[in-house]
């Protein structure tokens, strides 16, 4: 395992992500919806760097890749309890890999009537993306590997490591996903 991204680069990238967020909605309110588990640690330090009024929900989704559904299947495991209508909503996750969960989470949010829907993403996995989709704003972008730490986990093993890692593909289990 190899450092991808160090904790000092993770924390500057939030900043300028905190910086450019709290310009582009400037006068507005955010509702920003932190999507557990993998960004929680994300979420916990990007709302501190964004300098705007802002209210805070969580989520959890469940997304099964499986044969009979080369879309994958995503299940809303916690939807979100609070009125969002009218709102401007920044989902925030760990990774945007093929994008099915979280267009199938932005496409669920829209039917509750919000003002505007955004998301913001640890990381911007871009060589397996499959659903027309892509995130708002993102910190890193990887072209290849599979990553854990700040959030993300493999089996749900380094989750809690500050800052961000490759595995090697023979720690995976087989080739890089
Ligand atoms: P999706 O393929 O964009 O729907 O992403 C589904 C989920 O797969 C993400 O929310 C992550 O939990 C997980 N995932 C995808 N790629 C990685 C990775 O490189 N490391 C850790 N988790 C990943
Ligand atoms: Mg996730």
């Amino acid at each position: 395992m190899k450092v991808l991204h160090s904790e000092g680069e993770i924390a500057r990238k939030i900043r300028d992500l905190g910086d450019t967020i709290s310009r582009e909605y400037d006068g507005k309110e955010l509702f920003i919806i932190g999507i557990l588990k993998g960004g929680f640690m994300f979420m916990a330090d990007l709302v501190r760097a964004i300098t705007l009024p802002a209210k805070i929900e969580f989520a959890r989704l469940s997304s099964y890749a499986n044969s009979d559904s080369p879309t994958g299947d995503v299940t809303i495991v916690d939807d979100i309890h609070a009125v969002i209508s009218g709102r401007h909503v920044l989902i925030v996750d760990d990774i945007m890999d093929t994008g099915h969960s979280l267009l199938a989470f932005k496409e669920h949010l829209k039917k509750k009537g919000p003002a505007s829907v955004k998301i913001c993403t640890m990381i911007d996995k871009t060589f397996r993306r499959d659903a027309s989709i892509s995130p708002d704003y993102y910190g890193f972008r990887i072209t290849e590997g599979f990553v854990v730490g700040y959030g993300l986990d493999f089996a749900e093993q380094y989750r809690t490591l500050p800052a961000l890692y490759v595995l090697d593909p023979d720690e995976t289990g087989g080739p890089p996903t």
